[in-house]
């Protein structure tokens, strides 16, 4: 049967770029991309679909006889935090809308990212292992936390074949992150490509396990390509990039940019951060599916500032067009 897969969150930072690249591998007929509004630059097929309504999520499953759900939609760390129970019902209500929906249409994958913000004060914090204590202390970290172990229990209760990765934080130019602790690491590109000052929300030394955007594509791609037999972890595996600090980023930056200017005003984000893993153990996901990431900072910095110079100075060049039109 061919594939088709439906993305549930595809305007988020990672669901814009996994949609591309699901579209390449699968071609654009067979992916289909949904969030709650359909965005004016949105290209492909596209459906509106809130998540916390299942009948909907029913309705497109059907309508274009999915086989693959990736459901990336969710409150993140810092935002979660200004609406406790809010966040904690909308992160499980469609992440049980997705589970239910799967197993009632027999869906072949499932896709369910979790986060290092499962991690709390009583899992080691260096080269933290994957079956390391769960004590997560944000809202955003307990609901990962209770979906993986949801992720288990509909594999091992109704052998729904659900895969999952705890993300670090995401790094990439292609798309902006939104309410989370580690979206620092975005923001200040964007600043240094600006030539501004960056106010950072984190402590200069607070070390963070971090990925970029091409890896964390290229981990979830792999892992659901991976054979069945091979997945040995069915809550989440561990996937590591590289960890830095505010203070190491700022270096790289200023190989480029000798003058960027950097203030510390740490805020409730650096709590979270605080009872974060600084690296990960990802030994069992380089067991079962051979995960490697291939990006240092060095390299990402280097990525990072020339694609966002390109796309400032395209944005730029676009605005005259349009000021010398009118
Ligand atoms: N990037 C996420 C956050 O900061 C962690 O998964 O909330």
């Amino acid at each position: 049967m061919e594939t088709k897969v439906l993305i549930i969150g595809a305007n988020g930072q990672l669901g814009s770029v996994l949609t591309k690249t699901l579209r390449n591998k699968f071609g654009g007929k067979n992916v289909i991309a949904s969030d709650l509004i359909m965005q004016e630059n949105s290209e492909g097929i596209f459906e509106e679909i809130d998540a916390t309504d299942i009948c909907r999520i029913q309705e497109v499953v059907v309508q274009y006889s999915i086989t693959q759900i990736y459901h990336l939609a969710a409150i993140l760390s810092a935002k979660g935090e200004e609406n406790p129970l809010s966040t904690w019902e909308i992160n499980m209500k469609t992440l049980f809308n997705v589970l239910e929906v799967s197993r009632k249409n027999s869906i072949d994958k499932v896709f369910f990212p979790s986060s290092i913000a499962v991690y709390g004060e009583d899992a080691p914090l260096e080269n933290t292992p994957n079956d390391a204590y769960l004590n997560p202390a944000t809202v955003y970290g307990i609901s990962k936390a209770a979906g993986e172990n949801w992720a288990y229990y509909y594999f091992i209760k109704y052998g729904l074949d659900v895969r999952s990765i705890r993300y670090p934080g995401v790094i990439g130019y292609q798309s902006l992150p939104g309410g989370g602790t580690t979206d620092y690491a975005v923001d200040i590109y964007h600043k240094a490509v600006l030539e501004e000052e960056f106010s950072c929300f984190l402590n200069e030394d607070t070390t963070l396990p971090m990925i970029f955007m091409e890896d964390v594509i290229r981990a979830t791609i792999e892992l659901m390509d991976t054979p069945i037999e091979n997945i040995t972890v069915r809550t989440s595996y561990n996937v590591s990039g590289i960890s830095f600090s505010p203070s190491e980023v700022v270096a790289e930056i200023r190989k480029l940019y000798p003058d960027f200017s950097v203030n510390y005003k740490p805020d409730f984000r650096q709590d979270i951060a605080a009872r974060w893993p600084k690296s990960i153990d990802d030994s069992r996901a380089a067991k079962d599916w051979g995960w490697k990431s291939e990006y240092t900072l060095e390299d990402i910095t280097i990525i990072m500032i020339h694609k966002l110079k390109e796309q400032y100075e395209l944005n730029s060049k676009h605005l005259e067009t349009l000021l010398h039109r009118n």
